[in-house]
This record gives C-alpha cells, sequence and structure tokens, in this order.
C-alpha cells in the first residue's frame, strides 16, 4: 500500500475547541506525543482562538480555523467537540449529525439534555454519537453500562461522578484542613475551576447521572428533577463524626428504579462512606462506580475521573469505535418519561444501604 493509500484510509476527524480536553486529544491524533503514528488523521481544529493556539501544536497537516462551517464541510469522517457548555455546542453536534458526520463529545450538559434526540438524529442519518467522556473521564462506565452489562436489568448505580469535589474531600480527610483551603489545593492541582460551585453543589454529578439514569433504566431524566446536595458546608467537625462511626465523607451520586412501581430514586449529596470501601478509597480526582444488576450483581469500576489527558483516552476510545465500524448504526434509545421521581429521607450521617462489594472492597 502506498502512503497515500494509508493516508486516505484513515479516519479524518475535525476538532471543536483547543482547551484542556481538545489539546490533549490534538496531541494524541497528531502523534507529537511519544508512541506511534495515530491511525487517524486530525484535518481541523476550530477554535475561537485558532490564530494565537496554532503556535502551541507542531501539526502542519492540520488546518486551524474559527469558521465552523469550514470544519462543517471539510468532510471529516468524525467531529469531536470539545466546546463545553449548552449553546452554541449543540447547535454544532446537531449540525454535524445533518451533514452526515459522526460526532464524539466529552458534554455532559448537551448529552444530559438532548442526548435522546441528537441518538436519534444520529441514528436517522446513519452517523454515530458517542460520549464516553461527558460521564466519568477515563472511566468506562458508558460503555460498561451501554455495552458490557447491556444484557442484564440494571436495578441501581452508587458512584462518584464529580473529581473535584472527590480531590477536595479526600484531601480534607487526608490533612484535616478546611473545605476552602482543600478548594484552593485543587485549583492549584489542576483539579477544580475558578468557580466550583456547579462540582461542589452537586449540578455536575447529577447531569452525568441523568445521563446513566438513561442508559441504565431507559428513563429520560431532567437533571433538574434530582435532587442536589451541596458539599460546600462539609466541615472537620462532619469528618470527626464519620471517623467516630469507622465512615469518611463522600459526594455521592445515587439512583434506583423500581420498574414495577415506576419509582426513581436518585439523589447527588455528601453521605458518610463506610472506610475501607470502594468509595473511602476512592481519592484526589478520581470517580467510581458500583453498578447493581439482577443477574450481574455487583460490578465495580474505577478510574481518572478528570483531567484532559485521562478524558483524552475516552474520546481516543470513541473515535476508535467509530472507525472501527464507521457504518455501525447505533440504535436509539426509547427513553420513558412516564415514571416518578424521589430523593431519599437520609442524613450526612445516614449510612447508605452501600452494596455488598463496597464493604468487602
Ligand atoms: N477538563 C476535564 O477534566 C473534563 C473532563 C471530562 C469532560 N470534560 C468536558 O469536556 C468539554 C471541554 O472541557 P475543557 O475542560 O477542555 O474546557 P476548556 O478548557 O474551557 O476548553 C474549551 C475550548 O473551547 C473554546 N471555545 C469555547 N467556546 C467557544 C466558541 N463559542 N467558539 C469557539 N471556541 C470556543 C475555548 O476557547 P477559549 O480558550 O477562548 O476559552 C477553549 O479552547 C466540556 O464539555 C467538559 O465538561 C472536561
Amino acid at each position: 500500500m502506498r502512503e497515500t493509500d494509508i493516508v486516505s484510509a484513515r479516519c479524518r476527524v475535525a476538532l471543536l475547541g483547543f482547551g484542556t480536553v481538545g489539546a490533549a486529544v490534538a496531541r494524541r491524533l497528531t502523534g507529537s506525543e511519544s508512541g506511534p503514528p495515530p491511525a487517524f488523521h486530525l484535518t481541523h481544529i476550530f477554535d475561537r482562538r485558532a490564530p494565537q493556539k496554532r503556535a502551541l501544536l507542531p501539526a502542519p497537516g492540520v488546518t486551524w480555523t474559527t469558521s465552523i462551517d469550514e470544519v462543517l464541510h471539510s468532510g471529516a469522517d468524525i467531529v469531536v467537540e470539545a466546546i463545553g457548555g449548552v449553546e452554541p455546542a449543540a447547535g454544532w453536534i446537531r449540525a454535524a449529525l445533518l451533514a452526515g458526520t459522526s460526532v464524539v463529545t466529552a458534554n455532559k450538559q448537551v448529552v444530559a439534555r438532548d442526548g435522546a434526540d441528537l441518538l436519534t438524529l444520529a441514528a436517522r442519518q446513519g452517523r454515530q454519537l458517542r460520549f464516553e467522556a461527558a460521564v466519568g473521564g477515563a472511566m468506562p462506565i458508558v460503555r460498561a453500562i451501554g455495552e458490557g452489562l447491556a444484557g442484564d436489568r440494571i436495578t441501581r448505580l452508587t458512584a462518584i461522578l464529580n473529581g473535584t469535589t472527590n480531590a477536595v474531600l479526600s484531601q480534607m480527610e487526608a490533612t484535616g484542613s478546611a473545605l476552602d483551603d482543600a478548594v484552593e489545593d485543587a485549583r492549584a492541582l489542576g483539579y477544580a475551576e475558578a468557580d466550583a460551585s456547579a462540582d461542589l453543589d452537586g449540578h455536575d454529578a447529577r447531569a452525568k447521572l441523568a445521563i446513566l439514569c438513561g442508559l441504565a433504566f431507559g428513563l429520560r431524566v431532567d437533571p433538574l428533577q434530582i435532587e442536589a446536595r451541596s458539599t460546600a458546608a462539609i466541615s472537620q467537625a462532619d469528618f470527626a463524626r464519620a471517623r467516630e462511626r469507622g465512615a469518611t465523607i463522600r459526594q455521592i451520586a445515587y439512583a434506583d428504579y423500581d420498574r414495577t412501581t415506576r419509582l426513581l430514586t436518585a439523589w447527588v449529596a455528601p453521605i458518610e462512606v463506610a472506610e475501607g470501601s470502594i468509595f473511602a478509597r476512592t481519592a484526589g480526582p478520581q470517580n467510581a462506580a458500583v453498578i447493581t444488576g439482577v443477574h450481574s450483581g455487583e460490578t465495580g469500576i474505577f478510574g481518572a475521573g478528570a483531567g484532559g489527558d485521562a478524558t483524552a483516552v475516552a474520546v481516543l476510545g470513541d473515535i476508535a469505535a467509530i472507525a472501527k465500524d464507521r457504518s455501525a448504526i447505533v440504535p436509539s434509545p426509547a427513553l420513558s418519561r412516564d415514571f416518578r421521581v424521589r430523593s431519599s429521607d437520609f442524613r450526612l450521617d445516614c449510612r447508605l444501604d452501600i452494596p455488598a462489594l463496597v464493604e468487602a472492597l
């Protein structure tokens, strides 16, 4: 095979957004880091500050642009959306699918709000929409639920889904520091943004939990239906009380679904978890989840929940999955709106009915 044939056989990828995640994806796709040349060809990078940023990536074959239309008409096989926020990102994902391009996104807000509609559009267009990076960073929970455990009936999800809050709480536990100081440390390490309130207040985790409820239970859950209790007021006194009971504190995202009564229990909150459990052992910006199924019992999963390089792993995995079978059509889920939601009347010290796997680990 000639060199030109190899290049044209590569999957052509265009990237929207050259920030934390986008830059890490671009580095991997251009092989500007060590490793063998990638099987993909990064053709375009779209960013509002493309002229200033192009010097950051030495990649001669890449076109930098501030024109979304140039990307949409570029003939790319896959558009990677790493812009963030709801709009214009959602509109651009829709436009890419309508232009006949498969899409990989890291955007939990868009997937939580429009995921079902976009998946339907993708299937209608004979293209794919993949979003592993939108939940859990490098922890492959979307695939675990959507594919690996697809043969089971999932009844419960218990998870740490926000790396920033986990970094803050595990730092408070380890050093005895106040929450504000732990947030500062998380910022210094690049684990927290300038405004960490969406993380601490549970809004980030509930968007991810809403996505998982769609995958696991087939429900169309609006993130606002999920009660989120803030972690912002957790103090060292709370940790001391937890320690007396052989526990520590983590922000847990929880959902269980009773298919008979169509009752979804879902919440995000800081709660006590047993010392030695998978959740207590989840430190720094890590994520973890225990998925409970009727036949499979409890399946645990653990991994890097945030960071550009870790998140790029999930994006690259989605790109590889599409490249492997570009004609594959992922059936769009028929998500039900026919259910009731409740939170629970738990308190911080109310020990969750934690799955046995968690207690055992
Ligand atoms: N960071 C993580 O650890 C992580 C983990 C999992 C998922 N995610 C998700 O990944 C996505 C990207 O996150 P990120 O951390 O990489 O964000 P980021 O660092 O802010 O990067 C976003 C990039 O998009 C550019 N951009 C924003 N709005 C634009 C617009 N209207 N037109 C053109 N360019 C625009 C930004 O330009 P400027 O530089 O000018 O702002 C920036 O380069 C989000 O959906 C996020 O939730 C992030």
